[in-house]
């Protein structure tokens, strides 16, 4: 493929157009709120199934005292079919320059745009081999890696912290939650689909590749142990990863689809779809099994400042992931993002708008609306939201009898799978009632991301022995129960039920 003819001039206008500052002020007047304030970072949260192993946080002295994060100017990553000419040399003469300030942010505008950063903003930064697949042609392919109509990688952005070193962000918000639409087009702040378990698979087995000798055995201090044990549970849900060489653990990787990752606190066999953040604002709860509670934006920063690296240092019933096997934590050995970091992120979360929905009401969606009426979907998926955000829980779980004042608890189980739910650290007993926005392009479905298509979840062959699931499946065929609405209507009222589905 020929590389795009873009001259170096014109990508340095490009790529270095500085943050425009309004001057004006809108009469806005931004209140960034201390956000680690002890009570209410415990308060949102659920408890596990077993209470007693619910995190307990550190203090507030100790998360203030860890080091903030700087945000610096970022490039775009492009394949290597892709990239202009000269832009890799050009990239290394580049000064690093801090581009979050909060002293020059005056408008509600400007806040969104510095926030937009701060969700690009790497978590961690890969350099040298580490980051060598966004410039491998193979690990595209390999991986099923999409990218935009411009021929870049979407999902990261290349940072210079230092004069001379180019890295790759990682982990950053933007890695997990960005959809490459059909057409092409970015969704920031889409129900993410970067394949992240096979970009893993592919490093692992090309390390394997370079050392054949080198059978690394996991073992308690490696992350993908510590980020998805619960070692009270039997069984553990990490505890088969203890002993496998790097290939096993490629496999692990492996069987993780696009849009659904075994978040910290999930597990490899019991993971989670990545959400939509567009419309987070009117959800109540956050998480598939509605973890976290969101009454307002500082809880959405506690949430954003506990996901990126924080409920590591807390202690589950006396088990703490970042310790790896009995190391003390230092404040120092982390770094967090500023309170004036994660408001910005939390208002450009808030301002994200769905994309046009290209699905027009149709005679088809017409009578599907009649179906979606007398099955009673309503009762849990009310207009406007299409959600009641309420919480049901699985079968085996028995709400506390303080939860139907705590919680907004449904009586009624929908008995899809409750393993994420009960037996990980990312469980409370529920799964909270999703949005029917946007579900034209989102997918996988079902908060384990086990069915690709709408079409697919009002498939009554899903639940029959032997089906293979078209999503997330693990290592076996299984079938998919629970939330079985709908299913024993016809064919044809199945498909009018989607048609009006894919209006909303
Ligand atoms: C490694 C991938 C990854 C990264 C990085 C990541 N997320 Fe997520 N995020 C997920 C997954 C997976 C879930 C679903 C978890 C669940 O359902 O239990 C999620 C859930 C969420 C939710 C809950 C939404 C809902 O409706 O339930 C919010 C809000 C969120 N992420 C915001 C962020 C922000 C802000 C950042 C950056 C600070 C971030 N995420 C970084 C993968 C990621
Ligand atoms: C008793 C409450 C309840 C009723 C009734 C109900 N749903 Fe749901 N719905 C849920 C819950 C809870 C989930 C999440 C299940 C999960 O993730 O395991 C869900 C998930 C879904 C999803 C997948 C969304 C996603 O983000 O993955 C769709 C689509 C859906 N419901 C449509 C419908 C339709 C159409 C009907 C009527 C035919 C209906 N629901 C009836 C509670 C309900």
């Amino acid at each position: 493929m020929p590389k795009t003819a873009l001259s170096a001039p014109l990508f340095v206008l490009l790529l270095t157009a500085p943050v425009v500052r309004a001057q004006q002020t809108d009469g806005w007047t931004p209140e960034v709120p201390r956000l680690w304030d002890e009570d209410a970072v415990e308060a949102i949260e659920l408890p596990l199934p077993s209470p007693e192993h619910s995190p307990k946080h550190v203090s507030s002295d100790f998360y203030y005292a860890i080091p903030e994060r700087a945000v610096f100017r970022s490039y775009d990553v492009y394949h290597p079919d892709f990239e202009p000419d000269g832009y890799w040399e050009w990239l290394h003469e580049q000064e690093p320059e801090v581009v979050f300030d909060a002293t020059q942010l005056k408008t509600k505008a400007d806040w969104i745009r510095a926030g937009e950063l701060v969700f690009h903003e790497g978590n961690e930064y890969s350099t040298g081999t580490e980051m060598e697949f966004v410039r491998d042609r193979e690990a595209y392919e390999a991986a099923g890696i999409r990218l935009d109509s411009e021929g870049r990688f979407p999902y990261g952005r290349y940072f210079i912290r230092e004069k001379g070193k180019v890295e790759l962000g990682t982990d950053a918000c933007a890695t997990c939650h960005t959809r490459v639409l059909p057409d092409g087009s970015v969704l920031r702040g889409g129900p993410g689909d970067l394949p992240l378990g096979r970009v893993v698979a592919f490093e692992l087995r090309k390390e394997l590749r370079a050392d054949p000798d080198d059978d690394a055995v996991v073992d308690e201090t490696w992350s993908d142990y510590t980020d998805h044990a619960a070692p009270w549970l039997t069984p553990d849900p990490a505890a088969e990863l203890l002993g496998m060489s790097l290939g096993e653990l490629a496999s692990v990787w492996d069987a993780l689809p696009a849009g659904v990752q075994a978040r910290q606190r999930a597990a490899f066999r019991f993971p989670a779809r990545v959400p939509d953040l567009i419309g987070v604002r009117q959800r109540r709860y956050l998480d598939a099994s509605g973890l976290m509670r969101h009454d307002s934006l500082v809880d959405l920063m506690r949430y954003a400042a506990l996901n990126q690296g924080a409920d590591s240092l807390s202690s589950f019933g006396g088990f703490v992931p970042a310790a790896r096997g009995g190391d003390e934590l230092r404040p120092e050995d982390f770094t967090r993002y500023s309170d004036a970091q994660l408001y910005a992120l939390a208002l450009y979360l808030y301002s994200l708008e769905p994309p046009p929905n290209p699905n027009p009401t149709s005679p088809a969606a017409a009578r599907g609306r009649e179906v979606f009426q007398a099955e009673r979907c309503f009762t849990c998926h009310p207009a406007p939201l299409y959600t009641n955000n309420a919480l049901a829980p699985v079968l085996d779980f028995v709400p506390p009898a303080d939860h139907a004042t705590r919680f907004d608890v449904m009586r009624r189980s929908i008995d899809t799978d409750a393993n994420l739910t009960l037996h990980t650290r990312r469980g409370t007993g529920y799964y909270k009632v999703p949005s029917l926005l946007g579900l034209w392009y989102r997918g996988p479905y079902f908060h384990d991301g086990s069915l690709a298509t709408l079409e697919d979840v009002f498939d009554p062959a899903r639940l029959e022995a032997g089906y293979v699931p078209t999503g997330f499946r693990g290592n076996d065929a299984k079938p998919v129960f629970g939330h079985d609405y709908g299913l024993d209507r016809s064919p044809a009222e199945r498909a009018d039920l989607v048609a009006f589905l894919r209006t909303l």
